[in-house]
């Protein structure tokens, strides 16, 4: 079960939760783009497609928008998972976390 919380105008909190907090994606939503701002699972739930069942809600929810992210060019596990969802990577920004580079993905 995913639920909502608006946080501010542009910021809303998907999260699933149950005994405690599993996993939770947050988005900023400013005209027709949605960025997608963080995403985190408990470490206890990884590799269970919890963030990968909130953000197919996210996309389904938003299909009329263009849904863009910045990720850790070394993050494999979260690359992976956006590769998967049908994000493709549109530019990059050299030395974006400190010395490692941002990937700028795009669906
Ligand atoms: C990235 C992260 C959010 C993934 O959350 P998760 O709930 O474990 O992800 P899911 O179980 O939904 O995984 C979906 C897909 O992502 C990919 N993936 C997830 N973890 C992976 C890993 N350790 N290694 C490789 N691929 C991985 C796989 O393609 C996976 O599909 P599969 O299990 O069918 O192969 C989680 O590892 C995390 O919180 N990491 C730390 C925070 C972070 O890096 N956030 C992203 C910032 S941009």
């Amino acid at each position: 079960m995913i639920n909502s919380q608006k946080l501010n105008d542009f910021d809303t909190k998907y999260f699933i939760k149950e005994n405690e907090e599993i996993s939770y994606v947050i988005t900023r939503g400013l005209y027709e783009i949605l960025d997608i701002t963080d995403v985190y699972t408990n470490e206890k739930y990884r590799r269970k497609g919890y963030a990968r069942k909130i953000l197919e809600y996210i996309i389904n929810n938003n299909i009329d928008k263009k849904i863009m992210l910045e990720v850790n060019e070394n993050n494999v596990p979260a690359i992976n998972l956006y590769s998967s969802l049908g994000f493709k990577t549109i530019s990059k920004r050299k030395n974006y976390y400190k010395s490692e580079t941002a990937l700028i993905m795009e669906r």
